[in-house]
């Protein structure tokens, strides 16, 4: 189904065309909570700066998503789109993207080939820039399809997870053309993986649990950007939070905040509930789930499902209770024990909640439309590899959040200015 007056755009693969209408609304809620979007919106559809270019986008397939790809195309792009997890995909704004002339391919739930093939979908579709969440795209794309490569300007990966594959490529010279690490600004790990994945993460816990925080003993596995929000908000709520991490100075900044800091063989006799948000991989393994207190409630915040051995869990169960409540599966192990797994192991505020608040996204999505930007003027003229966000960007999408926020801030003097330029002024 095509909205009146939309291109048709190529085909897409998604759930239901049926569900466009919803999906509008909740596009429509999401950009009302984008303000800095809506102003790039506008400044592109004057400009159009990616007028004859195409972008293939591998991202959480959101209301907050669709408000990134109508600002790319407000400026003149065709974009084509994959979801960048199977689970969290929203079907109605998948379909909603379609009608409008995305060409989307993504459905919720869909098996790990289909993901894939949707990869190869948005690919074919010869991308001059690219957009990835978590580094599957440019891993298929310059692993897969080295023939597409030569045309590709540059692009942006969102999550810590993605930019770590991304240095490993560039180390072994797999990385072909240049990308921009949009998770690395001050602004984006603010909002992003600290206030955002912070309170999504527990709307997700309690969405798919509804259990009382107010006492409970919440294990944070990882005192990143991302665990900080985390324990800070379980804190907040009035859980005792404890936290393992593998970095003495994120330990002992996860000390200072007034955290009991401790390794997970013995956290996992001690917790109620587990997040983990390390990036990594086995961080609860067969070890720790044979600690598990009976009732144990296991969630990930982190990019892969890969965190929480799931496999090993299956493994040591004598029966799996599938969905004692939406997103949540009881495992019973040997001795009686029941283990809660959330999402399956996949992160937990996209799958059981609906990922970060609009607010949160649109920071994250203004530097990523910046940055696309830039890297579509050519000017930048990077080398293949790992580059920051330029510092000009981070601070135009500073400015602009706190001006849509009401917030203002001080300038500095000239005197003030010469003062902090100078060795030779004194007070
Ligand atoms: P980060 O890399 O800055 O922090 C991860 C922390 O985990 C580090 O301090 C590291 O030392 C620690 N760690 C690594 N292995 C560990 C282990 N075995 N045990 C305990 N601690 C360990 O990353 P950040 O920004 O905090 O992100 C964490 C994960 O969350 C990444 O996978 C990222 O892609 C993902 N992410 C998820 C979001 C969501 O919406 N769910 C949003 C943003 C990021």
């Amino acid at each position: 189904m095509t909205a009146a007056g939309a291109d048709p755009g190529p085909p897409s693969d998604i759930a239901d065309e049926g569900l466009a209408e919803a999906g509008r609304a909740r596009i429509d809620w999401a950009r009302r909570g984008m303000p800095v979007l809506r102003l790039i919106t506008e400044r592109y559809e004057a400009e159009r700066p990616f007028a004859g270019l195409t972008v293939a986008a591998c991202l959480h397939v959101t209301a907050e998503t669709a408000g990134l790809v109508g600002a790319l195309r407000a400026g003149g792009a065709r974009v084509f789109l994959a979801a960048s997890n199977p689970l969290s995909t929203q079907d109605d704004v998948a379909a909603a993207l379609a009608a409008a002339g995305t060409a989307v391919y993504a459905r919720a739930g869909v098996d790990h080939l289909t993901y894939d093939e949707h990869i190869h979908r948005v690919l074919d579709g010869r991308p001059d820039l690219v957009i990835d969440d978590g580094g599957d795209l440019v891993n298929t794309l310059c692993g897969q399809r080295p023939e597409l490569v030569s045309v590709v300007r540059g692009g942006c990966e969102s999550t810590a997870t993605g930019v770590l594959r991304l240095r490993w490529m560039a180390a072994e010279g797999a990385l072909a053309f240049p990308m921009v690490a949009a998770d690395t600004t001050a602004t984006k790990r603010m909002f992003d993986n600290t206030c955002g994945t912070g309170q999504s993460v527990l709307d997700g816990l309690l969405r798919a649990t509804n259990v009382l925080l107010a006492g409970r003993v919440v294990v944070v596995a990882g005192f990143g950007p991302c665990g900080r929000g985390i324990a800070e908000r379980a804190q907040g709520l009035g859980a005792q939070v404890m936290v393992t991490e593998v970095d003495p100075v994120r330990a002992l900044e996860a000390v200072l905040h007034g955290y009991r800091v401790l390794p997970m063989s013995e956290a996992a006799a001690l917790g109620e509930v587990f997040i983990t948000a390390t990036g990594s991989r086995d961080v609860i393994g067969p070890a720790h789930l044979a600690a598990l207190r009976d009732g144990a409630i296991l969630a990930n915040a982190g990019h892969f499902d890969a965190e929480i051995d799931v496999a090993a869990l299956a493994q040591a169960a004598v029966k799996v209770t599938r969905d004692v409540r939406p997103h949540a599966d009881e495992y019973t192990l040997p001795d009686g024990r029941r283990v809660v797994l959330l999402a399956e192991g996949r992160v937990v505020n996209l799958v059981a909640a609906e990922g970060n608040p609009p607010q949160v996204m649109d920071v994250a999505f203004a530097i990523q439309a910046l940055v696309l930007r830039w890297l579509a003027d050519g000017e930048a003229a990077l080398p293949a590899g790992v580059h920051g966000v330029p510092p000009d960007i981070d601070a135009e999408v500073a400015r602009l959040t706190l001006e849509a926020s009401g917030a203002q801030i001080d300038s500095l003097t000239e005197a003030q200015r010469e003062y902090l330029n100078s060795w030779r002024a004194s007070p």
